[in-house]
């Protein structure tokens, strides 16, 4: 018997609160033409820099074959590892399918149930999930409150064998960044590690867009720092970042690495190709002129010095109407709902990018204000 039109009904009435909700997701294409929204942050994707170093290249496989432990390990992944490891001034590094893949794996499997998880309210879905699959005990610290993280970190420590602090360097849903400086004074790297999902903050802080941990100085301090792929290095895949026993504990125990076939030569090569564009640095200047400039005609949005621009408008339905009036305009900015975000802390969310120009960051500031 066909299953078309069937199925557990759950499934249609979970979609129907959805949609009465107002909150049903679907899928979309043929994006509106000024991109406000793409996490392309410097372009790398867009204007087809990769591909045209990869064109020089030779690909011979369209697959790896096999996961890492098996077949898909390659002198290329490798040396990637390297090289990865040395331009972020680490001892290691050790690539994963994505950055949701990362966190997952390194959350999951690094923490023992003797443990604590203190994390950021705002801290990615993948960070979360990582969380629940993990056997250690988390709480969630109230979002960049230094003394609410120092005081459960003293409440702890007497009672938990290691508290591991997750954090990101810029938060992806307020582009404010962590007050990572603060934060690395909490972690003694003996009982307390610092793990920082540098995502948003690759490409965009730090010389040659090394990220913030570099841009403070701070890269030896930190247990992990994950680097993506897919932003502003406009390709695919992540890194998990840390000494040498980091990378061979998640070569072991990280089920998100084990258990997944390898990145194909192209994505491997592409993310070489993304890191030699960020040596070129011409595209990252551009980025943060763009980004001054947008500061300097806003006041009422959430401060940021980051790539990400968020303004509150409370209320599903009002964000909706914007994003439609955006639309009109051929201008792509995302609206962030709840539950995504708080209830009544719904916003419009403004992604910049090296390839703006100043002309499309007026008109979209004025339509903002209208
Ligand atoms: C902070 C942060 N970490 C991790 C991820 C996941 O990375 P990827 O898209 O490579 O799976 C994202 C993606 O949205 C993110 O914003």
């Amino acid at each position: 018997m066909s299953i078309n039109g069937k199925g557990p009904l759950h499934l249609v009435h979970a979609l129907e609160e959805r949609k009465r909700k107002g909150l049903f997701r679907s899928l979309k294409y043929n994006y509106p033409k000024t991109d406000f929204s793409s996490n392309d942050y410097l372009g790398f994707s867009k204007k087809g820099l990769i591909e045209k170093k990869l064109q020089a290249l030779q690909i011979k496989e369209s697959g790896s074959t096999g996961s890492r432990l098996i077949s898909g390990n390659s002198q290329l992944t490798e040396d990637l590892e390297n090289s990865i490891a040395k331009f972020h001034s680490a001892e290691a590094a050790l690539i994963f399918n994505s950055g949701y893949d990362a966190n997952v794996g390194l959350v999951s499997s690094i923490p023992t149930k003797r443990d604590l998880v203190l994390y950021d309210e705002l801290v990615h879905a993948s960070i979360h999930d990582g969380v629940r699959l993990s056997f250690a005990k988390s709480y969630k610290i109230r979002h960049n409150d230094v003394d609410h993280l120092k005081r459960m970190i003293e409440r702890n420590l007497p009672v938990v064998d290691t508290i591991y602090v997750v954090v990101e360097s810029v938060y992806s849903m307020d582009g404010d960044c962590a007050p990572l400086k603060e934060i690395v004074k909490l972690c003694d790297n003996k009982t307390v590690f610092l793990i920082v999902d540098e995502a948003h903050a690759i490409g965009v802080f730090g010389k040659n867009g090394r990220g913030l941990c570099s841009e403070l100085g701070l890269e030896e301090n930190i247990f992990a720092r994950i680097y993506t792929y897919g932003k502003a290095m406009g390709c695919h895949g992540a890194a998990v970042v840390g000494n040498e026993t980091l990378r061979n504990y998640l070569i072991n125990f990280a089920r998100s690495f084990i258990y997944t076939t390898a990145l194909p030569q192209h994505s491997l090569l592409s993310i070489e190709a993304a890191y030699e564009l960020l040596l070129e640095g011409k595209l990252q200047e551009q980025l943060r002129e763009n980004i001054s400039y947008f500061n300097s005609l806003t006041k009422d949005f959430i401060p940021s010095t980051s790539a990400i621009h968020c303004k509150l408008f409370p209320g599903n339905h009002n964000v909706d109407i914007i994003e439609a009036q955006f639309e009109k305009k051929d201008m792509f900015v995302k609206g962030i709902k709840s539950p995504t975000v708080k209830e009544g802390a719904e916003r419009i969310r403004v992604c910049l990018h090296a390839f703006n120009t100043k002309e499309e960051i007026k008109n979209l500031v004025n339509l903002i204000n209208e």
